[in-house]
């Protein structure tokens, strides 16, 4: 078993940006790359008010959080991955550009490298069918925001060595979280059972059942769930959930899978939640409130 002491993150949106500051914070040299440099900037950015932060309220100890800062390095360039022991991709949820990202890591990171991909949905197998180390290929999922979050859902692909999963569960476990395993199938366990759930609360909000409101009140309060499915889609992101109701349809084949029109049409019209300050609610106090898409 290798043991991880480098980790380049692909991605520096809202999940690639947590899982560099957890990866910094616990004492591995980090590079995070994202393709667009105003986005990497801002990620260097947050995950530096973040330590910050935590030093601040003295949840990271004055020397840790000093430690984390000289780990982390931001790279506008993909090849500076050539020495990291492990690449962690969390990129956008496309099956296309994730291949393409995988394909390229393959010739660049060294021949020891794990690729793990952050991917919510998508077939590790397929991922890893595009490289020629498909036994070193795996699912490390973490949940929103990575720093906070206690569980890391690992998925093994076909090919994926009881090496590279051995791996990933120690790092996983010296990050603090508790892990579960999925076998390779579409959302895996967590968007299994989440995103249908997410997508029916479209449909509830669609059909005029009941203000988004009442829909996130009833799921809080009468299912203890810490926040309602619409708010946590707008946590989310509804592209995010949106690209990841496609991947349970077309994997499963089921007409429960279809993405409610509405949540397809909140997409459409670029409202895709906290990130962009508009989703299913208005976070933004610049935007205008936008009446709500169609309904039935
Ligand atoms: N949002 C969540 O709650 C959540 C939870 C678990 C897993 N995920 C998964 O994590 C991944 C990222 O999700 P996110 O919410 O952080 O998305 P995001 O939209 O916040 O960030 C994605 C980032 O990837 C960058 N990017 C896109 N294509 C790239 C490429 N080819 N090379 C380098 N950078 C590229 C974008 O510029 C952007 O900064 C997805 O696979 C998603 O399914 C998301």
């Amino acid at each position: 078993m290798v043991e991880i002491k480098s980790i380049g993150v692909v991605g520096g949106g809202q999940m690639g940006s947590g899982i560099a500051q957890l990866a910094a914070a616990n004492g591995l040299d980090v590079i995070l790359h994202d393709s667009d440099s105003t986005a990497l900037n801002k990620a260097l950015k947050s995950i530096s008010d973040n330590i910050q932060r935590l030093v601040s309220r003295g949840h990271l100890s004055k020397d840790k959080g000093a430690d984390a800062f000289r780990r982390l390095k931001g790279a506008s360039n993909l090849e500076d991955f050539h020495r990291v022991d492990i690449v962690i991709e969390a990129i956008v949820e496309s099956e296309d550009v994730k291949k393409k990202l995988f394909a390229h890591l393959d010739k660049i990171v060294k021949g020891s490298a794990i690729l793990a991909s952050n991917t919510s949905s998508i077939s590790i197998t397929r991922l890893a069918s595009i490289t020629c180390r498909s036994s070193q290929v795996i699912g490390m999922h973490f949940m929103n925001p990575p720093p906070i979050m206690k569980l890391v859902e690992i998925v093994r692909g076909a090919d994926t060595s009881d090496d590279t999963f051995n791996t990933t569960k120690c790092l996983a476990e010296r990050f603090g979280k508790t892990i579960i395993c999925s076998q390779d199938f579409p959302g895996f366990i967590v968007n299994r059972i989440l995103m249908p759930m997410i997508n029916e609360a479209f449909h509830a909000l669609y059909t005029g059942v009941a203000t988004k409101e009442d829909i996130d009140t009833g799921m809080k309060l009468g299912t203890n769930h810490p926040m309602g499915p619409l708010e946590l889609a707008d946590f989310i992101g509804l592209d995010v959930c949106l690209s990841i109701m496609k991947v349970l349809h077309a994997g499963l084949g089921d007409s429960k899978y279809v993405p409610c029109p509405l949540l397809v049409q909140y997409v459409d019209a670029g409202r895709l939640g906290k990130k962009r300050g508009i989703g299913v609610y208005n976070y933004s106090k610049t935007t205008k409130e936008m009446k709500p898409l169609a309904r039935l």
